[in-house]
This record gives structure tokens, sequence and C-alpha cells, in this order.
């Protein structure tokens, strides 16, 4: 099943939760319906169990968007960028978030839950799913990404 652009999926493991569970917050208060692939608590976890059914889901395109987190965001995004329709992006900052839709047409964004403040996460949440893919010449260079030799 198709989910509306206003629904967004998020999973993290524990070293992500806290910063998963205001971003939840978040997005309600902005209107958004949220799916949770969990994890549940701050209790140590293995990220690919919860970020790979979530992948695998924006993969097959039961959403069009998707947040991820873990301690620095890598394994998380390592995980994620296994499936062929998955683009996730490592994001740090607000610049990153804008230019991963603008220039890459990211599905996924990647936080580092250990590394970032709360709301410094927000922001690039928001931004991430309130920016628009540019399309043209960086259509072409996302067409390459899956060109392996
Ligand atoms: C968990 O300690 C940590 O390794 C994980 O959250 C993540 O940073 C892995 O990339």
């Amino acid at each position: 099943m198709t989910q509306s652009i206003k629904t967004v999926a998020i999973a993290s493991d524990h070293g992500g939760y806290a910063m998963k569970q205001f971003i939840i917050k978040k997005l309600k208060e902005d209107g958004w319906q949220v799916v949770d692939y969990g994890t549940d608590s701050e209790k140590s976890v293995d990220y690919p169990d919860y970020i790979h059914p979530l992948a695998s889901d924006v993969n097959i395109g039961n959403f069009p968007l998707g947040i991820i987190l873990c301690g620095s965001g890598n394994g998380a995004q390592m995980t994620a960028n296994k499936y062929e329709n998955v683009r996730a992006a490592l994001c740090w900052n607000t610049e990153q978030a804008i230019l991963s839709r603008q220039h890459n047409n990211a599905n996924i964004i990647s936080l580092p839950g250990r590394f970032v403040t709360m709301e410094d996460a927000w922001k690039m949440v928001y931004l991430f799913l309130n920016t628009s893919f540019e399309g043209g010449r960086h259509q072409q260079r996302v067409d390459k990404i899956s060109n392996l030799r």
C-alpha cells in the first residue's frame, strides 16, 4: 500500500532512540503521520534489525521518504543503501539535508543521534521533507549511481 506524502517512516537503534522520539513528536505537531519501526528503548540492539524493515519498505515504494538514526548515522545509512531504490543521505547540517534532496533525490535521511542537537536534527528533517529534487543534470547523475563497473 502506497502511503500519502504526509506519512513518513522512521527507525533507529538505541543510539538514535531519544532523538527518534523527539522527531516523532515534532512530526506529529507538524501534521505528519509517522510509522515507527522501533527500536522502543535505549537497550542495546543491532541497527540492521531496525533499518532493514524500513529501507525495504521505502525500496518497494510503500513510503516516499524515511528517517533513520543511529549513534553516528553511518551504520544506519550503510544498511539502507544496500537497497537498489534507496538513496540514504548521512546529514550533519541543514545545508546537507537540503542538497541531499535538491541534488541527490535522497529518499532517506540518516542522522547521527549522538553528534547533533535535537533542534538541529529536527531542522534537518523538516528541510529534508520540504525540499524538492531539482532534476535536470542531477537526474542524469542520479541515474548513473547504479552503473557498477
Ligand atoms: C551503537 O553503539 C553504535 O555503534 C551505532 O549506533 C552506530 O553508530 C553505528 O554505526
